[in-house]
């Protein structure tokens, strides 16, 4: 069997990865890839928002199915594209990813039908933006309706704040959504999804500011984990129940059933849970963790989806270990970075039993690891309970060097602190 990952991140290799552990005789290509994919996969020089050349080389080159990593291509239309010349690709088709590239058109669907999210106003007149701040008052949060890399969205404390997002969003996108500004823990659940049926995966946390304490600007995802000791099995339930189920189902009923990966970001807060945001694919950096700990065939899984026949496939079960992940950034990361410095370390850090090392932005520079986009690598590490993940992802991390590299030091905390294993530990 011939498969195709589009993508070059974190993502992409963790997708590779598993595809390849589960199924070694696979031949995989990875387009664009990166450093890390290409020990998996052979590597096609093609960007994935080139969608139709990457429909020439599919069809030259004979693929069975393709694997769509980032949401770019998917609201390009690569899912239509590829299906319309008789491929199987799995990911959602552009109408059913606007569930992601339209922030307007996933809250909307969410009032809709009724699922919880913030109140929320959506706005296509600077002026309308900014007498609504005037009159709702901070703390509010303002979001581009398009895709930003996960960098589109500003959390307002103050009022000049909020007039200068409102302000510099109008200038890149022509809607800005105004929302109220939630409190509580946050989660990320993904599901697999082939139409109507909906299987959760098993639940991870990103840490979306780029310092410790969830301090400073959004980035894409400085690091996450799996699972969540400390939130209860119930919001699980519920999460599935109120939100993952009614969405697929509200886009079959809005003829844009998605197939795919339906990623839930949600907000525990004292009303109970709401949605922050709906992606249309796996998460970054939450795969990265998601996946290891995942039993099932991923390929025979995706398969299934595909050929809708979800409801038949083999249950889905997740390994009891738990995985931490820490992004390695670029000096400057979520801001303009430098490129091109040597990586140190890799090899010792994937010594290490139980360690991984996903590439992001890497490259190949004379023979010798590079850097070459402003999220390095995640480093993983598996352990038997999420202390012990913790201490060998960090060990790990210890390992690899490169200049201006920086990271997060407390991933994970939220749940050791809460479960109070941290204390145990004595640390
Ligand atoms: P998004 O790209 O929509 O997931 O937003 C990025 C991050 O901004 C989220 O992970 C939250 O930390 C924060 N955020 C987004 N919307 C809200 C909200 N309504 N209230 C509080 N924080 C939010
Ligand atoms: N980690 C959040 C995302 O992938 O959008």
């Amino acid at each position: 069997m011939r498969v195709l990952v589009v993508g070059g991140g974190g993502r992409e290799h963790a997708i590779c990865w598993k595809l390849k552990k589960d199924n070694p005789e696979i031949e995989l290509f990875c387009a664009p890839g990166n450093g890390g994919t290409a020990q998996v996969a052979v590597p096609v020089a093609v960007d994935a928002e080139d969608i139709h050349k990457l429909l020439d080389f599919a069809l030259n080159q004979k693929i069975d199915l393709t694997v769509v990593g980032p949401e770019l291509p998917l609201s390009l239309g690569i899912v239509d594209l590829f299906q319309a010349a008789g491929l199987k690709i799995f990911g959602p088709s552009k109408l059913a990813a606007e569930i992601e590239s339209s922030k307007a058109f996933a809250k909307d669907l969410m009032k809709r039908y009724g699922i919880p999210t913030a109140a929320y106003q959506v706005f296509s007149d600077e002026q309308a933006a900014l007498d609504y701040i005037n009159s709702v008052g901070v703390p509010l949060v303002v979001k581009a309706d398009g895709l930003a890399a996960g960098k589109g969205v500003v959390v307002c404390r103050d009022r000049k704040q909020a007039v200068a997002a409102v302000r510099e969003c109008f200038q890149t996108h022509p809607k800005v959504i105004i929302e109220e500004f939630l409190t509580g823990e946050e989660l990320s659940l993904m599901a697999f999804v082939d139409g109507i049926t909906v299987v959760p995966m098993a639940p991870a946390q990103d840490h979306k500011q780029v310092y410790d304490g969830d301090r400073g600007p959004n980035t894409g995802g400085m690091g996450a984990y799996s699972p969540l000791p400390h939130i209860d099995q119930s919001v699980i339930e519920a999460a599935v129940n109120k939100v993952l189920i009614p969405a697929a189902e509200a886009l079959v009923r809005e003829n844009r059933s998605f197939t795919g990966v339906l990623y839930a970001g949600l907000m525990l807060t004292e009303q109970g849970l709401k949605v922050i945001e709906f992606n249309a694919r796996f998460g970054d950096p939450e795969a990265q963790v998601v996946l290891p700990r995942m039993e099932a065939d991923l390929l025979e899984i995706m398969l299934a989806c595909v050929e809708h026949r979800l409801d038949q496939a083999a249950e889905i079960t997740w390994s009891r270990n738990a995985v931490v992940g820490v992004v390695l950034a670029s000096c400057g990361y979520p801001g303009p970075y430098p490129t091109g410095k040597v990586i140190y370390g890799v090899e010792q850090a994937e010594a290490r039993s139980g360690a991984a090392v996903f590439h992001a932005g890497t490259t190949l520079k004379q023979n010798q690891l590079a850097t070459a986009g402003g999220r390095v690598l995640t480093v993983v590490g598996q352990g038997a309970d999420l202390k012990q993940a913790q201490n060998l992802v960090y060990a790990a991390v210890g390992d690899i060097s490169f200049d201006g590299m920086h990271f997060r030091r407390d991933i994970a905390d939220k749940a050791l602190m809460k479960s109070g294993q941290k204390q145990a530990a004595g640390s």
